[in-house]
C-alpha cells in the first residue's frame, strides 16, 4: 500500500508507521519538522529493510502546507492508496482555560485544520476511485466530559465529520477509518496518571491496522475502551454531573 502519513514522529503514528513499514507498506512521512521526518525514516530503515519514499513539510497549524505536501506525496509514490494522521495536540483542561492562544491553536489543530487536511486528502482519493483515509480522533470527543471540555469538543467535531465522509463517500471507494484511542501511554499523556485499561502504541498499532486492512469505520484503542465508552454514553446526565470522569 502507498501511504502518505502525517504523525509518524512520535507515539502511536510513529507504531503504526513502523508496522507498516515493517509489512511492506510504502511509506512518505509529513510532518512539521523534517530533521525528525529524517530521522523517522532512518529508523523505518532500520526496522524494516526499507525506508519512506520521501518526506515533505506538512504543519497542522499552518494550512497552506496541506495541498504542497499531499502533492509530494502523491508525486513521490506514484500515486496514494491511504492517507493517515495521527499528528495531534492536547492539553489539560485547566491549561485551556487559562490560556486563549493555546486553546485557539488546539481547537485548529484539532479540528478545523485537522479536517482542512482531510479534505484534501480525500479529494486526492476520490480522483484515483478512493482508497482509505485513517483518522486518529478520541474517546474524548464521545460524550460532554468536565475534564476535556475543550479537547473534547474539538474531537467530537472530527469523529462527526469523519462519520459523515464515510456515509456520503464509502458508495464511490472511500473508505473512512475513524480511530478512538482510550488512554494510551506516549509523550502526549506523559506525566498523566494512567486509568486503568491504559494502552500501550504498539498494541494500538495492531488493532489500527486490522481496522484499516478491513476499511472498519469506527475502532477502539485498546479496543476495551469501547465498552468503557458504551457505558458512559448511557449515563445519564444528572450522574455526569456528578462523576469526575
Ligand atoms: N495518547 C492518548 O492517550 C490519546 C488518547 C486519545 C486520542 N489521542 C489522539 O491520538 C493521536 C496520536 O496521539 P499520541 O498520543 O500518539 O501523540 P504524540 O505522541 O504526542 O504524537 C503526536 C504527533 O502529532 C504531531 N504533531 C503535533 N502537532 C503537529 C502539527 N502542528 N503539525 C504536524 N504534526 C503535529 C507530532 O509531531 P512532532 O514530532 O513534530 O511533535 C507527533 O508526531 C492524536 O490525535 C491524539 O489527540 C491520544
Amino acid at each position: 500500500m502507498k501511504v502518505a502519513f502525517l504523525g509518524a514522529t512520535k507515539g502511536m503514528g510513529r507504531a503504526l508507521a513502523r508496522l507498516m513499514a515493517e509489512r511492506g507498506d510504502t511509506l512518505f512521512l509529513l510532518g512539521r519538522d523534517l530533521a525528525d521526518l529524517e530521522k523517522s525514516g532512518r529508523d523505518l530503515l532500520a526496522r524494516a529493510g526499507k525506508g519512506p519514499a520521501g518526506t515533505a513539510p506538512c504543519d497542522l497549524e499552518q494550512p497552506a502546507t496541506f495541498a504542497p505536501a499531499l502533492d509530494a506525496a502523491e508525486a513521490a509514490l506514484g500515486g496514494l492508496d491511504a492517507v493517515v494522521v495521527t499528528a495531534g495536540l492536547f492539553a489539560s483542561q485547566e491549561e485551556l482555560e487559562r490560556d486563549t492562544e493555546l486553546l485557539r491553536r488546539l481547537l485548529a489543530v484539532d479540528f478545523s485544520h485537522t479536517v482542512l487536511f482531510c479534505e484534501e486528502a480525500r479529494k486526492r482519493l476520490l480522483l484515483r476511485g478512493g482508497g482509505t483515509l485513517c483518522v486518529f480522533s478520541s474517546v474524548a470527543g464521545e460524550r460532554g466530559r468536565k475534564p476535556v471540555v475543550l479537547y473534547g469538543a474539538a474531537k467530537a467535531g472530527l469523529t462527526r465529520y469523519l462519520e459523515a465522509l464515510d456515509h456520503k463517500y464509502r458508495s464511490q471507494g472511500l473508505r473512512t477509518v475513524c480511530v478512538k484511542p482510550g488512554f494510551v501511554r506516549t509523550s502526549m499523556t506523559a506525566g498523566l496518571q494512567p486509568p486503568p485499561f491504559a494502552g500501550e502504541p504498539e498494541g494500538v498499532a495492531r488493532v489500527v491496522l486490522k481496522a484499516i486492512d478491513r476499511g472498519q469505520p469506527v475502532v477502539y484503542a485498546p479496543p476495551i475502551w469501547a465498552l468503557v465508552m458504551l457505558a458512559i454514553r448511557w449515563l445519564p446526565r444528572a450522574a455526569m454531573r456528578r462523576i469526575r470522569f
